[in-house]
């Protein structure tokens, strides 16, 4: 059985300035040069596609000394219409943070909290539609999971990551219908006991191998059918296509070099 689509509010920062000049997770190496106008096309084709599934696109004007602003994702989380602005662990994205908050203040949006505690946006928090779940271990502080858990009302699971690959929940988990708290994730990048918590929370979660997570596969967005994610990923496509998901493999090979992909280029404005 098809799955049922619906339209998105997304937040994207085109990639003008995207430059691997420091390293801050094991993806990066600064040596490896970037080809920007084949990381702009790949973008545009992300945002291109978005655009043709139905889905609303705003755009974050990228700074330049900013190089990894492109991972927009990071920059909040977005539930109901609050925002949960983010803190970054490092100083070199920190500038990033009032960036976006300037942004949602702009657009008409109201409640938009400065955070105490370190949280890298949707990097670290995913949304079903009965929990936050929130990655810790390498960004996001565990005191953000108390502040994000305050903050939105609802119930916010805790999850250590203990593989510096997947250094972001969202390198190691998707939430593929928000409707349904179905989720797919790599249980290596987890440890034991938030294995244990993920098997119980969610006991049909489509689970992900080594292959496919190391392509960064489950850095992915569903709008409920339509589940886009990186294209090296083809161990996932018929699990996915068995749930009445449709796949839809991006190249966004330029990006992969910083360590992000397609959930990372993407921030989720919940209305
Ligand atoms: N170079 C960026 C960093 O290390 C990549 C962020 C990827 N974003 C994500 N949502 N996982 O912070």
């Amino acid at each position: 059985m098809p799955r049922d689509a619906s339209p998105r509010r997304y937040l994207m920062c085109p990639p003008a300035h995207f430059r691997v000049t420091y390293s801050i997770n094991p993806w990066m190496d600064p040596a490896k040069p970037v080809d920007l106008p084949l990381a702009l096309t790949q973008w545009e084709d992300l945002r291109d596609r978005y655009l043709a599934l139905g889905h609303t696109v705003e755009l974050l004007e990228p700074h330049a000394g900013l190089p990894d602003m492109v991972f927009a994702a990071n920059g909040a989380t977005v539930i109901e219409g609050r925002v949960l602005g983010a803190r970054f662990a490092f100083a070199e994205r920190a500038a990033e943070a009032a960036v976006h908050r300037e942004w949602f203040r702009a657009h008409g949006f109201t409640d938009v909290r400065e955070p105490d505690h370190v949280n890298e946006g949707e990097g670290d928090f995913a949304v079903t539609s009965t929990y936050v779940l929130a990655g810790r271990g390498f960004r996001s502080s565990p005191l953000s999971h108390d502040e994000a858990q305050e903050f939105f009302g609802r119930p916010v699971i805790g999850l250590d990551l203990v593989d510096p690959r997947y250094y972001h929940l969202d390198t190691a988990l998707c939430v593929l219908d928000d409707a349904a708290d179905e989720i797919m994730y790599y249980p290596g990048a987890f440890s034991p006991g938030s294995r244990s918590v993920l098997r119980r929370l969610f006991p049909d979660a489509l689970i992900a191998g080594e292959e496919d997570a190391a392509a960064l596969g489950l850095n992915a967005v569903s709008d409920g059918r339509h589940v886009l994610l990186p294209q090296a990923a083809v161990g996932l496509l018929r699990p996915l296509r068995e749930r009445g998901f449709e796949p839809i493999g991006m190249d966004l090979g330029e990006l992969l070099k910083g360590g992000g992909s397609v959930k990372c280029c993407t921030q989720e404005l919940r209305p």
